[in-house]
């Protein structure tokens, strides 16, 4: 399962999934935490989670490339006995080789190093600041396209990492966030699949704070103001500063 699912902005409630998947045992829980993990709580051991994983550009604030995964010692019974082919992602391997502080493979030295730096900041910062600084940056946001009169695209549990909106009825999700990049030099997301044109997303995890949700909203505002929405603009800034003041 996907703790935060990014293509929808949806937080799932990962816990109640595993207090399920933990009744039986020969089943586990392997959990996407990709856009998840460093924004909001997920508790690995206390809720049983069999396989977390992420990935360094997200919550760590790196540059993609270096992938993390932590595994139970219920998962690792089912490592030992897998029979699927593997050559790369041989856990067991690289569980050997960290054992004597090395890598299966040549490792990504720079990211690691850059790890080290984005860990210092983090431990600076401390958990429980991280998680509400995401919570703050995502009720701000979610405050400031509903300012504008624009809809939440996840009728329930907004995931903290990101919000999805949903464009409003004759404009196109794509071309607002292209004229994002394009116009302002602000980066967003278009929707994926069927969601394409539907939606638009904005991020709000990691290296993110106060004025990129500040500069997101009041993109958007002059974005659908020149596509011929009619909105008052500041409305959606003043929203979220009324959030982000506090
Ligand atoms: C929840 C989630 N899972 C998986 C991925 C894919 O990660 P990668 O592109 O590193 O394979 C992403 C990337 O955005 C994601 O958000």
């Amino acid at each position: 399962m996907q703790a935060s699912e990014t293509s929808t902005a949806v937080a799932h409630n990962t816990k109640a999934v595993s207090d399920i998947v933990r009744k039986y045992a020969d089943t586990i829980l392997v959990v996407d935490a990709i856009t998840a993990l460093g924004v909001f709580d997920i508790k690995t051991d206390d809720w049983g989670l069999d396989v977390v994983i992420t990935g360094s550009q997200k919550a760590l604030m790196l540059p993609p490339g270096l992938a993390f995964v932590s595994v139970s010692d219920k998962a690792w019974k089912f490592a030992d006995k897998a029979k699927a082919p593997k050559f790369y992602f041989n856990f067991k391997k690289e569980r050997d080789n960290l054992l004597k502080n090395q890598t299966n493979f040549t490792s990504s030295v720079t990211l690691i190093i850059g790890l080290c730096e984005a860990l210092r900041m983090m431990k600076k910062e401390g958990l429980e600041n991280i998680f509400k600084r995401h919570s703050r940056l995502a009720e701000a946001t979610r405050k400031g396209v509903q300012a504008i009169g624009l809809s939440l695209f996840p009728k329930e549990l907004p995931s903290d990492a990101l919000t999805a909106v949903s464009a409003p009825d004759g404009f196109d999700g794509q071309k607002i966030y292209k004229e994002l990049r394009e116009k302002y030099g602000i980066t967003a997301a278009g929707g994926q699949d069927h969601l394409k044109g539907k939606i638009f997303r904005i991020a709000h995890l990691g290296y993110a704070d106060t004025f990129d949700v500040i500069t997101a909203i009041s993109g958007v505002e002059m974005v659908l103001k020149g596509m011929g929405y009619k909105l008052e603009l500041g409305k959606g800034v003043g929203a979220a500063e009324e959030v982000l003041i506090r």
